[in-house]
């Protein structure tokens, strides 16, 4: 706990280095001493593999879902007041998502990412990156529909797509053109930035190939 109050902000991918996301993003530290906001915990769960397809390579499964509000985001939820982070978190992940820490992993401070704040909303969001063996995050994808919140606030577990096909835009670019709750396309973005699944030039190009995709 004492290390994660002098956790750093991580490196921002240079296309999100924007003054508005540098204004939101919080360090641990900075973002509990705001009292008066709500806070939220999500996961970016992650495993390494190596998938050839026919469309394309990825060398990492990572999860997202579709939310009763049609959007994309993470799995997670509004810690309860009174609430430990993690524990919050870990109930949240449980309702969503039929998560079984023993099975599973814990979800430790190490995990942690980094934290936004929504001003018009006053929540802190605090994202945490898990990294999983591949064996552990196949059985959360195979476990999911028999969450409580699944058909209620959860409509489906998906992996994103991490490769762009050759027409430049099927794939990962296509994927970024869904919609997302709140800021999770930059956290998406981050997390794969830092990961190391994605350079700053492969980042640029990728915003460009979606942003030039006509539906
Ligand atoms: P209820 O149990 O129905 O209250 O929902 P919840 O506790 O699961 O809350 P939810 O996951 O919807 O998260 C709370 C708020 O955080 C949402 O209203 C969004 O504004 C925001 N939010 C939800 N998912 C994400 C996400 O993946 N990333 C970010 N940055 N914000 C999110
Ligand atoms: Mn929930
Ligand atoms: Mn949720
Ligand atoms: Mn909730
Ligand atoms: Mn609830
Ligand atoms: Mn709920």
């Amino acid at each position: 706990m004492d290390d994660l109050k002098s956790h750093p902000l991580p490196s921002i991918p240079r296309s999100l280095n924007v003054r508005s996301v540098k204004r939101e993003m919080k360090t641990f530290a900075e973002a509990s001493a705001l009292s008066f906001y709500k806070p939220a915990a999500h996961v970016c769960f992650w495993a390494p593999c190596y998938k050839n397809t026919m469309f394309g390579t990825y060398n990492a499964a990572v999860m997202m879902h579709l939310r009763f509000d049609g959007t994309f985001g993470f799995p997670g939820g509004l810690i309860n007041r009174g609430e430990d982070i993690l524990d919050g978190l870990t109930r949240e992940l449980k309702e969503e998502l039929a998560y079984n820490p023993a099975v599973h992993k814990p979800i430790t401070y190490d995990d942690y990412h980094s934290s936004r704040i929504v001003e018009d909303k006053l929540l802190v969001l605090h994202l945490f990156v898990v990294e999983l063996s591949m064996d552990q995050f196949v059985s959360l994808e195979k476990n999911a529909t028999s969450a409580e919140e699944y058909g209620v606030e959860v409509f489906g577990t998906v992996r994103v797509p991490l490769y762009t096909m050759n027409n430049k835009y099927g794939g990962l670019p296509a994927f970024l053109n869904n919609r997302f709750i709140g800021c999770a396309k930059q956290e998406l973005i981050m997390a794969l930035f830092s990961i190391g699944i994605l350079t700053d030039d492969q980042i640029d190009e990728l915003i460009d190939n979606a942003n030039n995709m006509k539906l």
